[in-house]
């Protein structure tokens, strides 16, 4: 599959703005904690959320949309004895390794193939197994397989790094394990928030969430209930980016400023005008971009996950822009893609500098993974001419509808 666009339409208009994917499949690997009922409000229909599905239904649950929601519950009355799921669906998403703590926590063991998700040159999982090794559990590697024999008996464990998957790992493992966890160093991500939420509306007893350091205190069970994650701050930035890049205005509805500011901010320096109210953000873009300095890093930083959307803005934003991925230092699929679309750009390491052009031309170009597709189609709004972003399955693993939602907002989109 592939969009086809036609560039150079200011958008305007209003988009409603999902439930954060990266909250909403670590809440998904929680729901295995519970033999109760569990509702997750305004889901994204994306392709890592069936991916989750279907590695929940091997762990005994019926998986199920009811309009906006997403309907988890037991479907086998028996105990699960084997959970377990191919190295195919594993690989097909990032948060497949979220299974290991929650298995682990629920059924005493487990038994994982290695994860997927977006390619950037390694993805690798040792702080994962590191930390819960720390917390008393027993891991070993097996032929593509990670088995965890004990589970999580509690303690402190220090994080090399704030990992957003190892802090959400090491929460599902302790949260119904014995004793008392801590995690120092924790990701303080808007998403470990959500979890944390989640996780204590259905009775576990998680404090610190959204802090460098979190305590969990272990809790016999929990039982069932309806969460409505934080809005996607991700795509709620994707769609900043397309009206800053056409020259436009949008109004964001459902979106949490606070959890972007980063990007706010780095937006209004750069002839952007913004109004914020509740839950809404309008954005009227001036015309032509400054050239604008970011440096990526763990949250409240800039996300890596806007870096090569702003990478696309820096392309024709005047003057000289420097974006370094100080997160992911091989996320740079995107620029040679660009470069096809006329973008003037030297990469050295993880420091992509760009001479800004005018206006960028069509191409044809290849979506790599899902930041570097969402990248060239906004690359594409702004083209002179008609862009082809192939391979865009990456792209509609993390954004619900783009097409119609940009259709809607006056662009000139088709998937084919
Ligand atoms: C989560 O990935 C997100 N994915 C990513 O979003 C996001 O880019 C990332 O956090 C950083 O914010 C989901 O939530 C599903 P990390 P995660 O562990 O958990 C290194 C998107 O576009 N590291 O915080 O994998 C790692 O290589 C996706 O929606 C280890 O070295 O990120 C990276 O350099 C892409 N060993 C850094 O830490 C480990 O065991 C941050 O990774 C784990 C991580």
């Amino acid at each position: 599959m592939e969009f086809k666009i036609n560039g150079g339409k200011p958008l305007s208009g209003s988009v409603k703005i999902e439930s954060a994917k990266n909250s909403v499949l670590p809440i998904m690997a929680g729901a295995v904690l519970t033999d109760r009922e569990i509702i997750i409000e305004n889901c994204p229909k994306i392709s890592d959320v069936f991916a989750m599905s279907k590695i929940l239904r091997h762990a005994g649950k019926s998986v199920e949309f009811c309009e906006e929601n997403l309907i988890i519950k037991p479907c086998e009355r028996e105990y699960v004895k084997d959970v377990n799921f191919s190295q195919e669906i594993a690989s097909s998403v990032r948060t497949s390794v979220l299974m290991l703590g929650a298995l682990s926590a629920k059924y005493k063991r487990a038994k994982i193939p290695y994860p997927g998700g977006c390619d950037f040159g390694g993805r690798p999982i040792d702080i994962h197994i590191g930390a819960l090794q720390s917390l008393g559990a027993k891991i070993r590697e097996d032929d593509g397989f990670i088995i965890c024999d004990e589970p999580v008996k509690g303690g402190k464990t220090v994080l090399p790094f704030p990992s957003v998957g190892a802090t959400e790992n090491i929460i599902l493992s302790a949260v119904i394990a014995k004793g008392e966890s801590i995690i120092v160093n924790a990701a303080k991500e808007p998403e470990i928030v959500d979890l944390a939420a989640f996780l204590n509306k259905i009775g576990a007893k998680i404090y610190g969430a959204g802090t460098s350091i979190i305590r969990i205190e272990g809790v016999k069970g929990l039982c069932g209930g309806a969460f409505r994650p934080s809005a996607d701050r991700i795509e709620a930035g994707t769609y900043l980016i397309a009206a800053a890049i056409t020259g436009g205005e949008i109004e964001l509805i459902g979106a949490s400023a606070e959890n972007i500011s980063a990007l706010l901010f780095k937006l209004c320096d750069n002839t952007c005008k913004f109004k914020i109210k509740n839950d809404i953000i309008y954005l009227h873009s001036g015309k032509r971009k400054k050239a604008f300095d970011i440096t990526t890093g763990p949250f409240p930083m800039f996300p890596t996950d806007l870096q090569a959307q702003m990478s696309a803005l820096a392309a024709v934003s005047s003057g000289k822009s420097r974006i370094s991925d100080e997160v992911f230092k091989n996320r740079f699929y995107h620029i040679a893609e660009l470069e096809k679309m006329g973008a003037k750009v030297t990469l050295r390491g993880n420091v992509a500098t760009f001479d800004g052009v005018l206006r960028l031309h069509g191409a044809t170009v290849g979506a790599h993974d899902l930041r570097c597709g969402a990248a060239l189609v906004l690359a594409g709004l702004n083209a002179e001419g008609t862009t082809i972003v192939r391979d865009i399955k990456h792209l509609e693993r993390g954004y619900y509808a783009m097409d119609k939602k940009l259709t809607a907002l006056g662009a000139d989109i088709v998937r084919a």
